[in-house]
């Protein structure tokens, strides 16, 4: 079908050129985004983020919301994703569509590809990988408000050639194998190249479609290709908060950890899950349980590797860990959602989602043998939605999957991200790897003023501000009355007079896009990112059908300690149907990519096989995309 043309190629590079001549200069402050005030289910509410696309001098920019994470491209839907499902679509008008259509300044390239109808999604880097369905690469201008992070007025940000993938069709499956179209796109944060970058035959120059924190870092505007988010929580008014360039402090508490990432992912150790009380009485019968991950489960052994993931919306975990979690909560199982809807009638639904009690998450430290990093999750924030078009009546919810997630590795996904923050410096090193940073974020007693703090090209750690995390729930949360007095009382005095926390003061939300910054800006307008000086190097390579045989990996990735594979997809032939190349799958397997080193070279290495084979071996991210036909 698509195999002999298609092909991409990748950049490596220009972390290094950017981080040698920009690690010497001046910290510039985070640019701090502004949030929706709308917020999107089925499954959430979740905070997101308004960008607008493209622009004609028949129709304004589109403007779409979108909700932030995830890697490489920005996923937008396409009004045909409704189209194809007119009776049960239910998208959200307000989340918008993006109508390639309507846009002048959109381009395609025949050299993207595309991902042919009914795909999975998962395999694909970058898409959304819950998904299934059909979509295509576009590069299109980004317009969104951001303020510098030391005040003053929000200005428009705009970036050309935006890399996105155009949703056509995309459905997301229950487990009894309902289908419904996928809600809302994602708002990808960078990657760990500088651009996503394509071959452009027959035009020699190749192709880059640009990426937001890189596109930021790259004009100027950001002391480093990073940027530290929390999503906070729509349900009790914990405003998100997205700075590119840095992170605002106040949103990190206690230690931080780092660790490498991966081609498309936050891998991380996961030690142990526990139930504990913040303060005052427990709404269960024991005060702290500890050991959940493992109870009744032999294979898991000290640790087990997840994802951290803002594009999926659950907690991933093995069944055997959901039921130790579950145990002693008022929760039904719901087969054909794969989900658990709160007991609302239990007095001690109420006790439990309103009290300081919370699910604790142990992760290793920066990757140490003996220390680690505890999480905390308030069940506050467990306490999600489920909307139409997964429930016709809206439920409660407990956001527990007891499988693996998309990527098929147990994942904590936005339901576990309300209660942490996330940070990316994406290279912070001459060689152009980087880490990510997760750490405790704060509640809803947080000041709406922020602390922005620049990341700077060389950090490979962040600074927490000293706030004791559980101040920052204090007075949003509802002691437990003794035991005893719950029990002999017989009937809930705790229901009735709970406080719901969302009625609590809370942080206000972070202003709207304001003074229309984003409406009417220039469509041509071209990111001057061409500041970035030196000798560009990148690798090139057509893909054929049947290519070489790949150097031998094993099916897990190294794992530094040696204790817990992480649970990559073993089977490379499951991907070989499903878009993309071996290249990719061999990066997708390396769980911790590895330095490269960039020989001298020139141009004229391009169209050298010889030598691009050499390369490949120690260029992970180089990923040809081929098309399986
Ligand atoms: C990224 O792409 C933009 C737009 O094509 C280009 O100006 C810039 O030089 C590229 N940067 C790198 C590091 O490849
Ligand atoms: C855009 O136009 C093309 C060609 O007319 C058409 O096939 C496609 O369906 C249109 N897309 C949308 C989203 O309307
Ligand atoms: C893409 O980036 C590379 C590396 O910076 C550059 O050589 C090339 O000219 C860029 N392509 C376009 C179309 O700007
Ligand atoms: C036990 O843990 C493994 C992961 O180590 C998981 O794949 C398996 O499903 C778990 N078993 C049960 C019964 O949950
Ligand atoms: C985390 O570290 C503390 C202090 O060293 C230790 O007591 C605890 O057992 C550790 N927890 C896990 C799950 O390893
Ligand atoms: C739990 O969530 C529901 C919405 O699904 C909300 O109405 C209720 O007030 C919440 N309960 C508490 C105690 O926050
Ligand atoms: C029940 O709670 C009230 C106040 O919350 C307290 O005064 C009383 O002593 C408690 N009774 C028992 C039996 O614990
Ligand atoms: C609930 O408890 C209160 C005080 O303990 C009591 O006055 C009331 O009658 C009880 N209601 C029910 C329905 O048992």
């Amino acid at each position: 079908m698509f195999t002999s043309n298609s092909f991409a190629i990748h950049f490596l590079l220009l972390p290094l050129i950017a981080f040698s001549v920009l690690s010497a200069g001046k910290s510039l402050p985070p640019q701090v985004l502004s949030w929706s005030s709308k917020t999107y289910g089925p499954n959430g509410p979740w905070n997101a983020i308004t960008i607008s696309i493209g622009s004609s001098p028949s129709s304004p920019p589109q403007a779409v919301d979108l909700l932030p994470g995830g890697q490489w491209m920005t996923n937008v839907i396409s009004p045909s994703v409704c189209a194809a499902n007119t009776d049960a679509c239910g998208i959200p008008k307000s989340a918008g569509f993006y109508d390639q259509n309507s846009s002048d300044s959109v381009t395609s390239i025949s050299n993207t590809g595309q991902i042919y109808p009914n795909t999975q999604m998962a395999s694909v880097t970058g898409a959304l990988p819950s998904l299934t369905g059909e979509a295509f690469w576009m590069f299109d201008t980004i317009a969104f408000s951001a303020r510098p992070g030391t005040g003053g007025e929000p200005g428009a940000v705009v970036i050309a050639n935006f890399d996105l993938l155009v949703l056509a069709e995309a459905l997301e499956e229950l487990p009894d194998g309902t289908k419904y179209p996928v809600q809302v796109g994602k708002l990808a944060l960078g990657a760990p190249h500088f651009n996503q970058t394509w071959s452009h035959i027959p035009d020699p120059v190749p192709w880059n479609g640009t990426l937001l924190t890189s596109a930021l870092f790259g004009s100027g505007r950001t002391s480093s290709n990073s940027y530290g988010m929390h999503l906070g929580s729509a349900a009790l008014g914990i405003p998100g908060s997205l700075n590119l360039g840095g992170y605002d402090q106040n949103r990190v508490l206690g230690p931080v950890s780092s660790q490498p990432y991966t081609l498309d992912h936050f891998p991380i150790d996961l030690l142990d899950i526990g139930i504990g009380v913040a303060e005052g009485e427990s709404p269960y019968s024991f005060t702290k349980q500890s050991g959940l991950l493992a109870a009744g489960n032999s294979s898991i052994g000290v640790a087990m590797t997840v994802f951290v993931e803002a594009t999926v919306p659950y907690i991933y975990l093995p069944q055997s860990a959901c039921d130790a979690i579950t145990k002693n909560l008022p929760v039904i199982f719901k087969p054909n959602l794969g989900l658990y809807l709160w007991d609302t009638t239990s007095p001690r639904y109420q006790s439990i989602v309103s009290s300081p009690a919370f699910l604790s998450f142990t992760f290793r430290l920066s990757n140490s043998v003996s220390q680690n990093l505890t999480i905390n999750v308030p069940f506050a924030l467990l306490n999600l939605t489920l909307t139409a078009p997964i429930l016709s009546q809206p439920a409660p919810y407990f956001p527990l999957r007891p499988d693996q997630g998309p990527s098929s590795s147990f994942t904590l996904g936005r339901a576990f991200m309300q209660a942490a923050f996330v940070g990316v410096n994406w290279q912070d090193d001459v060689e152009g790897n980087g880490l990510w940073f997760l750490a405790q974020a704060p509640g809803p007693n947080t000041p709406s003023n922020p602390t922005p703090v620049a990341i700077s090209p060389t950090d490979n750690t962040i600074t927490a501000s000293t706030v004791d995390w559980k101040d920052t729930w204090k007075g949003t949360w509802k002691l437990v009355e003794s035991p005893s007095n719950t029990t002999t009382s017989g009937n809930s005095t705790s229901g009735s007079s709970s406080e719901s926390p969302s009625s609590t003061p809370s942080a206000p939300k972070s202003p709207r896009l304001s003074k229309g910054a984003i409406a009417g800006i220039a469509i041509a307008v071209v990111l001057g990112l061409a500041g970035a000086v030196g000798v560009a190097f990148f690798i090139w390579r057509r893909q054929r059908k049947n290519s070489k045989p790949k150097p031998q990996l094993s099916t897990n990735g190294p794992d530094p300690l040696g204790e817990a594979p992480p649970r990559f997809p073993t089977s490379r032939e499951e991907y070989r149907s499903s878009g993309y190349g071996p290249r990719e799958l061999d990066a997708g397997n390396e769980s911790f990519h590895k330095p490269y080193k960039p020989e001298p070279s020139s141009e004229s290495d391009l169209g050298n096989g010889a030598h691009q084979q050499s390369l490949r071996a120690t260029t992970p991210g180089s990923f040809p995309i081929e098309m399986a036909g």
